[in-house]
C-alpha cells in the first residue's frame, strides 16, 4: 500500500477551512460551505478518473447532498466501500470533525489513480451529508439502495476525525456489529502493529455513519481519534499527549480549525486507511 504523503492531506484541510472562512465559517448541511465542499471533492474526483454522483435529499427544509465515487472496474458483486461525513456543525469549519476523515478517504482514493492499483474487488469512496443532524446522508443512501445493490457491498470503512489534538488510536470493535466485522478489526489492527503503535477498540455505537451500514447487516470497522472523551494517564503514557484533557478540545466548536490537529495522528489514520483498502480490495 502506498505510504499516504500527511503534506498532501493537510494542503486539502487548508482548502477546506478556506471553504468555510468564505462561506460565513462552516460547511454544515444546507449552508453554501457545505455545497462548496462537495464541489470541490468531487472536482478532484473527477480529474482523476473516478465516476462521481451526487445524491440529494431533503432533510429539515434544506437539500443536502451524498457525493459517491465510484474506480472503474472490480468485481462488483464483492464492493469494498469506504466513507466519512463531509458536512460540519453550525459552530465552526470541521477540520477535525470531519475534514480530517474526508482529506483522508479522498487522498486514499487519489493514491489508487497515482499508483495505477487495478483492484479485484469494486472500491467505492462515499462523503455524506447531514451527519450531524443524525446520519442523515448515509440512512438515505443505505435505504436508496436496491436489495440487491446493498448486498454487494461487503466491506464499509468509516472514518470521522482521524486527527485530534490529543489523540487516542481508536479502532471500531467488532462486537455486536455484523458478522465479517472482525476481519476488519483486524486489518486496522495490524497496520498499527506493523507501525508499533499500540491501539484500544471502542464501541462507536450510533454515533457515526458506520451506523447505517451496520444497520443493513454490511460489515463495518474504522478509526477514530477521539472527540470530547478524557484521555486517561494510561493514554497519556502510551501515546504521548496530555492526560486529564479532551482528545478533542474544539469538538463541535469554532476553533475545530487547522490548528486543532496532530500530524502525526492524522499521518498514521491516512496510511492506515492506505493499507486497509488495498489489502481488503486485492
Ligand atoms: N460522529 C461524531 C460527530 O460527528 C463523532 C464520533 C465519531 C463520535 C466516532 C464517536 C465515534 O460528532
Ligand atoms: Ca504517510
Ligand atoms: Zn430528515
Ligand atoms: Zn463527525
Ligand atoms: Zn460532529
Amino acid at each position: 500500500a502506498p505510504d499516504i504523503s500527511v503534506a498532501a492531506v493537510q494542503a486539502d484541510l487548508a482548502q477546506l477551512q478556506s471553504i468555510a472562512s468564505s462561506n460565513g465559517g462552516n460547511r454544515a448541511h444546507g449552508r453554501p460551505g457545505y455545497q462548496a465542499s462537495v464541489n470541490w471533492v468531487k472536482a478532484k474526483l473527477d480529474a482523476a478518473g473516478f465516476t462521481t454522483r451526487v445524491q440529494s435529499f431533503t432533510h429539515s427544509g434544506a437539500t443536502g447532498y451524498n457525493l459517491i465515487a465510484d474506480w472503474p472496474g472490480g468485481d462488483e458483486n464483492n464492493t469494498v466501500m469506504v466513507g466519512g461525513h463531509l458536512d460540519s456543525v453550525n459552530a465552526g469549519p470541521g477540520i477535525n470533525d470531519n475534514g480530517t476523515g474526508s482529506a483522508s478517504i479522498l487522498e486514499v482514493a487519489l493514491a489508487v489513480k497515482a499508483t495505477g492499483f487495478k483492484p479485484t474487488k469494486h472500491l467505492r469512496f462515499g462523503w455524506w451529508g447531514a451527519e450531524e443532524l443524525g446520519l442523515i446522508g448515509s440512512t438515505y443512501y443505505v435505504n436508496s439502495l436496491p436489495a440487491a445493490e446493498k448486498s454487494k457491498i461487503k466491506t464499509y470503512l468509516n472514518f470521522d476525525m482521524t486527527g485530534s489534538p490529543n489523540p487516542a488510536y481508536f479502532v471500531y470493535s467488532a462486537s455486536g456489529q455484523p458478522s465479517g466485522s472482525a476481519r476488519l478489526q483486524q486489518v486496522l489492527q495490524a497496520y498499527y502493529t506493523s507501525i508499533n503503535v499500540a491501539t484500544e477498540l471502542t464501541t462507536v455505537g450510533g454515533r457515526s455513519d458506520h451506523a447505517a451500514f451496520a444497520r443493513a447487516g454490511i460489515p463495518v470497522g474504522g478509526t477514530f481519534s477521539g472527540a470530547e472523551g478524557t484521555k486517561t494517564s494510561a493514554q497519556a503514557q502510551k501515546w504521548g499527549g496530555t492526560a486529564g484533557r479532551a482528545y478533542d478540545p474544539c469538538y463541535h466548536r469554532s476553533c475545530d480549525t487547522t490548528s486543532n490537529l496532530n500530524a502525526t495522528a492524522l499521518d498514521r489514520n491516512a496510511d492506515a486507511i492506505a493499507s486497509a483498502v488495498w489489502t481488503l480490495a486485492s
